[in-house]
């Protein structure tokens, strides 16, 4: 299960998150980003965010930790936004929380060196859970510590919203053409000689474990929050071993980034900052990230 903790003040909403998180204080002391059963994507984003978030934590990959949050919408009467005010009272009860990252700033490509191997972890991991939010536009990773860190499973596993289709659904191809990490050469083989043979059925469904009942029952289709649980292991099992062979990183389908100063560029090179192109492997040379 997930630690559980109780929301003290709402400190302020991270505008720039689609479904209007907020940043919280709770009685542990802890400041999370939380994220509200009541948000107009619903809570199969918030199921998303703990299968996957722990997934990755349990394969090594830096995510920040997660717990649930007991959220009384009465901590929210002094907010004087309207909209926040209705997703606070819409939000009673158990939400989630993601470990606040204080002074971490956006991934930016361009900005940032990543050797191939990493860069592989990241994009594998991404095909097993069908991510389609990690991508130039939208990076969905945190620097912080000049360390990068994954955030935002919200928009996986999208055959969840279809469960009679989920198997053939999650055999399905990877198409990481726009992913962020595309233009570091991502090693995907390598990743999943590493990681797949670690994503066993005991491990999935102890990650499905820390899923609240409150978020599971009453799934059309299923007896109990345990047999949605199951579905969850049942798709993704299969798919570990075998979704590298259906990764693909072919051309981008926009123009890519191109916010960077000249000087940057400058020694970056062009992108894709391929290993012939000269950011990858200077990592070592230099101390890394930002
Ligand atoms: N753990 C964290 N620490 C610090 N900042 C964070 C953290 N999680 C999220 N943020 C900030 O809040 C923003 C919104 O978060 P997130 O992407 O998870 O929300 P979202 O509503 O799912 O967004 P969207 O669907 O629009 O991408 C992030 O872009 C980041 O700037
Ligand atoms: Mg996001």
């Amino acid at each position: 299960m997930l630690s559980e903790v109780t929301a003290t003040r709402y400190v302020t909403p991270l505008r720039e998150g689609g479904s209007l998180p907020g940043i919280v204080e709770a009685d542990d002391l802890g400041t999370y980003v939380m994220k509200f059963t009541g948000a107009g994507q619903g809570r199969k984003t918030l199921v998303a965010e703990v299968i996957c978030g722990r997934l990755g934590r349990r394969l090594g990959l830096r995510v920040p930790e997660l717990v649930a949050i007991q959220l009384d919408p009465v901590i929210g009467l002094g907010e004087p936004d309207q909209e926040v005010q209705e997703l606070l009272k819409a939000s009673g009860g158990l939400n989630l929380g993601m470990d606040f990252l204080p002074g971490s700033i956006g991934f930016d490509p361009l900005a940032y060196e990543m050797d191939p191997v990493e860069a592989g972890r990241v994009v594998w991991f991404d095909a097993l859970i069908n991510n389609v939010d990690r991508s130039w536009r939208n990076p969905n990773m945190l620097v912080w510590h000049g360390e990068p860190w994954l955030i935002d499973h919200g928009a996986t596993m999208i055959w969840h919203h279809n469960w009679p289709g989920a198997r053939a659904s999650a055999a399905k191809p990877y198409d990481a053409s726009d992913h962020v990490l595309a233009g570091y050469g991502p090693d995907v083989a390598a990743a999943a000689a590493e990681l797949a043979p670690r994503v066993t059925e005991d491990l999935l469904t102890e990650v499905a474990a820390d899923v609240p009942d409150e978020w599971l029952v009453d799934e059309p289709g299923f007896d109990t929050p345990d047999a949605v649980r199951r579905a969850y292991v049942e798709a993704l099992l299969p798919r570990a071993a075998t979704v590298h062979e259906r990764i693909t990183v072919g051309e981008r389908t926009g123009r890519g980034p191109s916010r960077a100063p000249g000087w940057l560029t400058d020694h970056l090179g062009p992108w894709p900052h391929t290993a012939q192109g000269g950011t990858t492997g200077q990592r070592d040379q230099k101390d890394g990230g930002e």
